[in-house]
Formats: C-alpha cells, sequence, structure tokens
C-alpha cells in the first residue's frame, strides 16, 4: 500500500520562534497516525526541527531545495550533503517558482534527484502545467516532459525513493484549486506515465500528492480521488488548526 503523505511547504515563511511554536502545535494536536507528515521548513532550521520530531513516530522534516553540484565554490548554496547531515529525510525538488524564478532548468534537476537520492533522501519532486498549457490542452505533455527529463531515468529500486506533487502552476497561492476531477485525471496519467516505464506494481507504491490551494475545506474531495495520495500544501500548512484538519481529510 503506498504511502498516505500530507507534506507542508512553508516556503520563506515563519522565523525560528514562531517556527517551533508551529510544529510543537502540530505535533501535539496530531491525531492521524496513519498519516506521514513532511515539515519542509526553511532550510535554517532543519536541524533543530529534526531533533524535536524524531520521537514522533509519522513525522519528518525536509528542505525546500539543493544545489545542483555536490560540493565546491558556490557561495550562499546548500548541498544536499548538508542537508541531509542535518537530519532532513525529504527534499522539495522542481518546485515551480524555483523553475520560475530562479530559472531552473531540467538538466539542472535532474542532477538535484541524482544527488538527493545519493544521499538518501527521498525527492519529492514537482510537476505541473502553467496556465496557457492548460487553456491550451498541452497540459498531459507538459507533465509527461516534466517527469521524462528529470525522473525517468532511475532506476526501479531509486524510483521507489521519488514522491511526485502535482501542482498546476495556475492553482499555487492563487485561491484556485483543481476540481477533484481535474486532479484524478491528472494523478491517473501519471501513474500511468510510471506504470509504462516502471511496470503496475511500483507505479502502484508511488505516492501522488495534488498541491495548489489545497485547505482544509477542499482536502477531503481531493484526497477522497483514486490517485490522489495526499497534499503538498503552502499557505495552509502555516496554521496548526488548518494543516492537522488537513491531515485528518483522508
Ligand atoms: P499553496 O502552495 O498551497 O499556497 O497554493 C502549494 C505549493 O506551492 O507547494
Amino acid at each position: 500500500m503506498r504511502k498516505k503523505i500530507v507534506a507542508a511547504n512553508w516556503k520563506m515563511n515563519k522565523t525560528l520562534q514562531e517556527g517551533k511554536t508551529l510544529v510543537n502545535a502540530i505535533i501535539s494536536g496530531n491525531s492521524n497516525v496513519d498519516v506521514t507528515k513532511i515539515i519542509f521548513p526553511p532550510s535554517l532550521f532543519v536541524t533543530e526541527f529534526a531533533s524535536s520530531i524524531k520521537e514522533n513516530a509519522g513525522f519528518f522534516v525536509g528542505a525546500q531545495n539543493c544545489y545542483h553540484t555536490e560540493s565546491g565554490a558556490f557561495t550562499g548554496e546548500i548541498s544536499a550533503s548538508a542537508i541531509a547531515s542535518c537530519g532532513a529525510t525529504h527534499i522539495i525538488i522542481g518546485h515551480s517558482e524555483r523553475r520560475q524564478y530562479f530559472h531552473e532548468t531540467a538538466e539542472q534537476l535532474k542532477q538535484k534527484v541524482n544527488l538527493a537520492l545519493k544521499h538518501k533522501l527521498v525527492a519529492v519532486y514537482c510537476v505541473g502545467e502553467k496556465l496557457n498549457e492548460r487553456q491550451t490542452n498541452h497540459y498531459f505533455t507538459a507533465v509527461k516532459n516534466q517527469l521524462q527529463e528529470v525522473i525517468f531515468h532511475l532506476s526501479e529500486s531509486e524510483i521507489k525513493n521519488i514522491v511526485i506533487a502535482y501542482e498546476p502552476v495556475w492553482a499555487i497561492g492563487t485561491g484556485l484549486t483543481a476540481s477533484p476531477e481535474q486532479a484524478q485525471e491528472m494523478h491517473a496519467f501519471i501513474r500511468l506515465a510510471a506504470a509504462e516505464k516502471y511496470g503496475i506494481s511500483i507505479a502502484n507504491q508511488i505516492s501522488i500528492l495534488y498541491g495548489g490551494s489545497c485547505n482544509a475545506k477542499n482536502a477531503k474531495e481531493l484526497f477522497a480521488c483514486a490517485d490522489v495520495d495526499g497534499g503538498l500544501i503552502g499557505g495552509a500548512s502555516l496554521v496548526a488548526e488548518e494543516f492537522l484538519q488537513i491531515t485528518n481529510s483522508f
């Protein structure tokens, strides 16, 4: 059975003190032990949060990004090995904000995925079409390309350490959510693409998360879709009660 996952992408929000308060509230209010919860705070907080959650089953901490080479003279960047050495177990790769604002290319993302897996991090790889690709009916092609260019070179054992997050760019932070039908259609398409490449049994083990204005009001109907295994939550993950309600929406 594939894992049910709710992941919190805090993006560039919260101070250390605010973050600690939020993590403590989430841990103490947690009631759904069947759901894997991954907190993606700003990287500076990873060490501290990893040690504070380690006694709490089902909780993990990850980073939102890493650099695409192993180490070296890249002032201000953070390596996958440094992230792993701080207790992180997961990493987000290919978020649309990274692709858009930091011009990350498919080749760089592929290198990041390779480094993440090398350092035993589970990679949450984000895919999703832009608004014009949705409107011109190119959304399947856009997502298939993102899968092929960045993760479909992985071996059968490596792909098991990938979680895929489908995040239509037009839904991120906009208050527009994909309908359950739109989400299910794309999630089934992604699973089929994985099945064509790796076989149905492996494809059925890959968790595929929905992201894009997912919140406590709409999570239930999204998570009820057969191929939606949870969510990657931005804005709604910044408030403990809202995030906890989402974790209870299966
Ligand atoms: P949002 O962000 O929930 O605020 O739309 C989701 C994401 O970017 O991961």
